[in-house]
């Protein structure tokens, strides 16, 4: 049997594989159009994401949409997806068995996707998608190829909001992801 959005979303919402499912308020699924060509894949929710059930709803969103402005892109021709589907308490990094139970939703948005460009956001994203050594100060911006799909990686937004002069570098790498699009269209 093949999973619908609607299918997949019904089991995030009823999820309790990790612990993570008692303490989060909403379950945060992927949001976008589901034609898109680019998938973007960060780390997890933050606390406004748990309260409003919405990827970047928060001061990392602002920087999203401030770098999709900026390169010409939107929120509603990506989607935005996330490794973890619930608020890690505290925003301390996802812990391995977390990443693994909620793996399998991501794989589920990916096979009804489709996308031809994955972009993660960060290094959490990066070491599980890419490559689990992904070094993302030296690695940013380069990209791999697998089955069909372009991979690349940038920072995740809340570094921009630690470091104002990483925006430069993130929406170079971006500029590369709205150009690399512009060939797959071709
Ligand atoms: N940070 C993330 O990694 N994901 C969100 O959805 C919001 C903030």
């Amino acid at each position: 049997m093949q999973y619908t959005w609607n299918d997949i979303e019904q089991h995030i919402a009823a999820c309790t594989q990790c612990p993570l499912g008692q303490t989060r308020n909403l379950p945060v699924m992927g949001r976008g159009s589901h034609e898109a060509d680019i998938m973007l894949i960060a780390e997890a929710p933050g606390a406004q994401e748990d309260q409003q059930g919405i990827p970047f709803v928060g001061r990392s969103g602002e920087i999203l949409d401030r770098l999709f402005r900026d390169c010409g892109l939107s929120r509603e021709e990506v989607y935005i997806t996330n490794i973890l589907k619930c608020h890690p308490p505290g925003n301390r990094d996802p812990r391995e068995e977390e990443k693994e139970a909620c793996f399998p939703y991501l794989k589920y948005e990916t096979f009804l996707l489709k996308p031809g460009i994955i972009v993660c956001l960060g290094r959490v994203a990066a070491q599980r998608i890419i490559s689990p050594d992904f070094k993302i100060t030296r690695q940013h911006g380069t990209w791999t190829y697998r089955r069909n799909c372009m991979l690349t990686a940038t920072y995740h937004p809340s570094a921009i909001l630690r470091d104002p002069a990483k925006y430069d570098e993130v929406k170079r790498d971006f500029q590369e992801v709205v150009s690399k699009r512009s060939d797959l269209m071709r």
